[in-house]
């Protein structure tokens, strides 16, 4: 029948126009996200990119050969064995406790037994004697039992119901109120979450929220110096976004604008800067960066976790510095600790609401309201369900304690101290050289000619003397976090840094090849390189509102 082959052939070369065109679509996207791809990155970063992944495989693949296998399962063995029996007490006289005792103990059983387990780790890390880096960050025994005293005060309490705890949702409330003012932004909001991860994970949650609700972006992606914390690349891989490293500069150690710029198109949601960065303590240009973030009208997350209440008085201490925060009208978001100045759990998000509202006022923003057909109405401000009051109760009574005096004396005494490090590394220590120009409470140093010394045996040698740094790498240098601990052994972590850069030299030039493979930790680690009657609309903009007014102070 010629009807019947007409209509067949018709409809044939129409699904031949479809599947045409369907080419072209995934051409021209796959095409798009390509030179997307290449203009962020360049062509030569692309292709170390590619090279670096090519030959990852390779290797991943060669591994997989029985004989290759068998060796490297031994030897990560071993480097696991080792790591363990660093870290877990091993012996006749440690007890385990695996399995819930069949009685309950005593008081007079469980705080001296706690005892005996620390009694093991101070062995390896005494941090009251100021020598440990960036772990604890601890404010003095009186700071130390007006904490515990809050924490004892609301141990059970839960901000999760605020009628139960109306005390803890009023200093919740403020705790955030006193932290805008703190970044220039009294106006904004925020909340406080379990720590800088949290914050930054949220902070990026909103972004992304806000680019998808405003700007239609379903492919979001973000750019971010290669020196920011990792807690970035942890929102990436939980959020799926796509996440754009950009170098920073060699010698000053900020982020690369221009590259930061070229990196930016249509799917990109947020750029971020950080005052001050963890691997070596500099600042970002943010005056810089905020201006691209309004040029773009994208978001601009500054990352203060480290710089928290140290960076807002620096000025007032004598040190001045760029301007960071809410200030400069492109910044859009910060995150903010309290735990890495005085010894606290907690961290702030703030959002600069004026200019995200149209999504975070209206669609929930950081908040996530939840309209259950079983259950009623649910409603909380960041990732954790329950939270524990006793936080929050500690970090307000800490800075009832603090107060601005406080904060600023311990940012004079904290970044003087710094900076007599950084002083006495440029004039004395000529073997070494100080990371960029740091302007606040952590220093990051390397050595001077490459092939000369190995600092990370230098950071060795400063565990053995009890001084606990962090390694790190590209370049390979070390790191102090400079705490009110440190304040008063500076000049002994002089001598001592000293000293230490001696004894390597010295034993570097003596040592033959064989002894030097007795690496230390550091130079092993790092040197590798719906229901409702009023509609599910107006419940969620009550829930929404309901979740406002906890944060009214
Ligand atoms: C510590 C830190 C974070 C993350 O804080 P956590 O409380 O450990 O999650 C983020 N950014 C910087 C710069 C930090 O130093
Ligand atoms: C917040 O954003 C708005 C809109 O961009 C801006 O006008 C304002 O200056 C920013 N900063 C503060 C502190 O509100
Ligand atoms: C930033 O990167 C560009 C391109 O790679 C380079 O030409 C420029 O010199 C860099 N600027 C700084 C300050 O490093």
């Amino acid at each position: 029948m010629p009807a019947t082959i007409r209509e067949r052939v018709r409809a044939l070369s129409a699904f031949e126009t479809v599947k045409t065109l369907l080419f072209v679509y995934v051409v021209f996207t796959q095409s798009l996200k390509a030179q997307r791809h290449l203009r962020a990155r360049g062509f030569r970063q692309t292709f170390s990119d590619f090279w670096t992944w090519l030959c990852q495989r390779v290797i991943f693949l060669a591994l997989r050969l029985p004989a290759a296998k068998q060796k490297v399962d031994s030897q990560l063995g071993e480097a696991a064995l080792k790591i363990e029996n660093s870290l877990v007490p091993k012996g006749p006289d440690v007890v385990r406790h695996l399995s819930l005792p069949a009685e309950g103990r005593s008081p007079e059983w469980i705080l001296p037994e706690m005892d005996k387990m620390d009694g093991e780790a101070v062995k390896h890390t005494n941090w009251k004697g100021g020598r440990m880096s960036g772990a604890v960050y601890h404010g003095g025994e009186d700071m130390q039992q007006v904490i515990v005293d809050a924490f004892r005060k609301y141990c059970v309490s839960n901000p999760l119901h605020p009628d139960a705890f109306p005390a803890v949702r009023k200093m919740e409330a403020e705790i955030v109120a006193m932290c805008l003012r703190m970044y220039n932004n009294p106006t904004g909001a925020g909340t406080t979450t379990s720590g800088g991860t949290e914050s930054i994970i949220m902070a990026v949650k909103t972004h992304r929220d806000w680019a998808r609700a405003v700007k239609g972006i379903t492919e979001p992606e973000m750019v971010v110096p290669i020196s920011a914390h990792a807690a970035f690349d942890k929102a990436a891989a939980y959020l799926k976004i796509k996440l754009h490293s950009i170098p920073v500069d060699p010698e000053t150690r900020k982020v690369n604008v221009s590259r930061m710029r070229r990196a930016i198109n249509s799917n990109t949601i947020m750029i971020v800067g950080s005052a001050i960065n963890f691997p070596d303590g500099n600042m970002d240009d943010i005056p810089a960066l905020s201006k691209l973030a309004k040029r773009y009208n994208i978001g601009l997350h500054v990352d203060c976790c480290l710089g928290s209440f140290i960076m807002p008085f620096l000025d007032r201490a004598g040190y001045p510095c760029d301007v960071f925060d809410f200030r400069l009208e492109g910044v859009t978001s910060i995150s903010c600790d309290t735990h890495k100045v005085k010894g606290n759990v907690l961290s702030f998000l703030h959002l600069n609401w004026t200019d995200l509202d149209a999504f975070c006022l209206h669609f929930g923003g950081v908040y996530i309201v939840r309209i259950r057909t079983k259950g009623g109405l649910y409603g909380s401000p960041s990732m954790a369900g329950s939270r524990p009051g006793a936080l929050i109760a500690g970090t307000w009574a800490a800075m009832q304690y603090m107060g601005q005096d406080g904060y600023l004396e311990s940012c004079k005494n904290i970044v003087g101290s710094a900076q007599k490090i950084v002083r006495a590394i440029r004039e004395e220590i000529p073997e070494l050289y100080v990371l960029g120009d740091p302007p606040a409470s952590c220093v990051a140093f390397a050595a001077r000619d490459k092939g000369g010394l190995n600092i990370l045996a230098v950071g060795d040698k400063m565990s053995e003397r009890g001084w606990h740094l962090n390694g790190l790498q590209k370049p390979a240098a070390v790191h102090i976090a400079v705490t009110r601990l440190t304040v008063p052994v500076v000049d002994q972590f002089i001598a001592d840094l000293k000293d230490c850069v001696r004894e390597v030299k010295v034993l570097s030039s003596s040592m033959s090849s064989e002894e030097k493979g007795e690496e230390g930790n550091m130079v092993a680690l790092y040197g590798l390189g719906n229901s409702s009657a009023v509609g599910p609309a107006m419940v969620e903009k009550m829930v929404t509102a309901f979740l406002d007014a906890l944060y009214k102070a």
